[in-house]
């Protein structure tokens, strides 16, 4: 959603902020603007509805000087997304401008009590209501910027990250979090702010994560100060970033999407790696190895989160109860928050989230916390707010994912839920050692076989443009694919806007099958398993009624090829991970559908890559 970034320093600002700002353009937004305190001294804040590129135009004859700035993308919540609305804002005097992430929640009653001192307003946005209520404090009280921020922090329900400057002090930059993360960046007198490390990554690796209610400030000379709300000093905890800036650019290929697609062999071996022993024979998981005895006594597993890790934590039911035993719920985030459920101290929650700032998952396990249950998460973004709130985890280890639409993620967290039950499994003897070992070996076998599923990367291409005509497409699968119907569905929706429906094989005949017609793509995953001849009758039934087949089949198979108009053949696996081979071919047939169809895949209209509002 909304990408902060912030400079302070030598060097000239705006370059930075903008470069930056493309940097976040994959969270998805929908206006961007820059404030800049220019060598002049006057305080400039420019902004442009659409993208980045847009504000580039805009500023072309500006004065954009200047060694301090903040710059924004929006993505609209409160007011519709325009100029006028986007960040950053100004104050009354014009003094101050601020950028924000999150919501403020009481901003209808603060704004009517700045209305009420005299204050008038140029936008529809909570964001404008702070920086007029942070101003109005520091002239009531006469105090500093610093204090203002923290008293006007202090009054304020909902989440934030935001960025001050002050015209009347070009050497000093403000920023705060709670709810929003926040990254400040350490560089030789010198300070970068992120929404997250993006931006960064290319000054420098040494980063603080602002933490709750903490408020910091950055002087030109290289100072840096932390307080919490209650003005105690905080110690930052400096920390050295892993990523690279090759992991956050797109590597020769068109999109990240797909550079992300190709990268997931290398992605799950390095989701293994210290994890996977097949020397040993082993599954080592530090959060289960440090917290054993805790997570050997769930009675109960609860995965909890939102799209597509929603359909990651399916998979991960049917994998956890086939190998422990243990009964498994996958609640989606923003039910569970809201439905008062019933949760105990001998519940093992598992909240799963590449971006670890869903709003409504960061919600659910704070329910859980409440109710005494244990807390793992399953996360990309290091640092991020999920794995600081849940009681251990295991990061994915896959390097950033930019794409909006969710790939090398997905097959990471259902490979980490793999290694979760296998560990489990084998702590409680829940399966043979012999079924242990072979799990093992094949785990091990699956990024390689993933990697002669790519090279069916032409034929997808070549044959998907063949449905661009369709408005609908039916998925179906049984047992483990069953969630793969549901991710190739969603996949598919986000980035081509095809409506696609996933459904377990057996349900068509429940409804969807009135569906079915000769204009009607049906993409059927049925890879070799034990239902193998139930997917079969399915194929037949919709074969009788002329429906469009497409394939996902293991190698070897003869029945399904010759019902199907296109078939795409994967590697044989053990069935239970086979949903890391069928979704690949499903998320290339999604890619190049969209690419036919002329769609932004990396930036799909109206999402945002990380979702940090209810
Ligand atoms: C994935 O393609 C989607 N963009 C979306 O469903 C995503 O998975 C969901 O918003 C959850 O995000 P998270 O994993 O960062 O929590």
């Amino acid at each position: 959603m909304c990408g902060i970034v912030g400079y302070i320093g030598p060097r000239e600002a705006c370059p930075i902020l903008l470069k930056g700002l493309h940097r976040l353009e994959y969270r998805g937004y929908d206006s961007a603007g820059v404030a800049l305190i220019n060598n002049n001294g006057n305080l400039s804040v420019y902004k442009s509805k659409g993208k980045v590129a847009d504000l580039e135009n805009h500023i072309n004859d500006k004065d954009i000087s200047g060694t301090i700035g903040v710059a924004h993308t929006r993505w609209a919540t409160h007011g519709e997304p325009n100029t006028t609305n986007a960040h950053p804002h100004y104050s009354q005097s014009g003094d101050l401008a601020l950028i924000h992430n999150g919501i403020i929640e009481n901003y209808k009653p603060l704004k009517q009590e700045m209305m009420n001192q005299g204050r008038t307003f140029q936008s529809e946005t909570d964001t404008e209501v702070l920086i007029q209520f942070i101003e109005y404090i520091k002239e009531e009280q006469g105090c500093d910027l610093f204090t203002a921020v923290q008293l006007a922090l202090k009054n304020v329900i909902g989440a934030y990250a935001i960025v001050v400057i002050d015209k009347s002090n070009p050497d000093r930059l403000i920023a705060a979090r709670k709810g929003s993360p926040l990254v400040i960046g350490i560089g030789e007198n010198e300070f970068y702010i992120g929404s997250d490390a993006t931006p960064l990554i290319e000054y420098t690796n040494k980063v603080i994560y602002l933490g709750e209610e903490e408020i910091a400030m950055m002087t030109r000379k290289g100072d840096l100060q932390v307080v919490n709300l209650e003005n105690v000093a905080q110690t930052p905890l400096v920390k050295t970033l892993e990523m690279n800036l090759s992991d956050i650019e797109k590597g020769g290929f068109p999109h990240y999407m797909l550079k992300e697609i190709f990268e997931q062999p290398d992605a799950l071996l390095n989701s293994m790696k210290g994890r996977l022993n097949t020397e040993e024979k082993d599954v080592l998981l530090s959060a289960i190895i440090n917290h054993r005895d805790r997570i050997m006594k769930a009675e109960r597993v609860i995965i909890c989160a939102c799209g597509t890790s929603w359909h990651a934590g399916l998979i991960g039911k049917y994998i956890i109860e086939e190998l422990t035993r243990i009964p498994v719920e996958v609640e989606y985030s923003s039910e569970f928050r809201y439905r008062n459920p019933v949760i105990t101290d001998k519940d093992l929650v598992i909240a799963i989230s590449q971006s670890g700032e869903t709003a409504d998952t960061l919600a659910a396990i704070q329910l859980a916390k409440d109710k005494g249950a244990f807390l793992y998460g399953i996360c990309n973004v290091v640092g991020s707010s999920i794995p600081r709130a849940t009681d251990t985890g295991s990061y994915l280890h896959i390097g950033p994912e930019i794409g909006v639409a969710s790939t090398k993620a997905f097959t990471a967290q259902v490979t980490t839920l793999m290694l979760i039950a296998m560990a489990i499994a084998k702590e409680k003897q829940t399966i043979s050692k012999e079924y242990f070992h072979q799990l093992v070996d094949e785990l091990q076998s699956i990024p390689e076989k993933i990697r002669r599923i790519l090279e069916l990367n032409d034929k997808v291409a070549k044959y998907s443009k063949i449905f661009t005509y369709a408005r609908n497409f039916i998925y179906l699968g049984r047992g483990y694919n069953y969630p793969i119907a549901l991710e190739g569905a969603l996949k598919l929706k986000e980035i081509s806007y095809i409506h696609a429906e996933g459904y377990p094989s057996a349900e068509m005949k429940h409804g969807p099958i009135a569906l079915i017609d000769e204009e009607m793509p049906v993409v059927v995953i049925a890879p070799a398993h034990s239902k193998y001849e139930k997917i079969l009758s399915n194929v037949q039934e919709i074969k009788a009624r002329k429906g469009k087949i497409i394939s996902i089949i293991t190698e070897g198979d003869t029945a399904i090829k010759e019902l199907s108009d296109i078939y795409f053949e994967i590697p044989s696996t053990i069935d239970c991970f086979t949903p890391l081979l069928t979704i690949v071919p499903l998320q290339l047939i999604s890619y190049y559908i969209a690419i036919a169809k002329g769609r932004d895949v990396d930036q799909p209209r109206n999402l945002a890559k990380s979702v940090t509002v209810e």
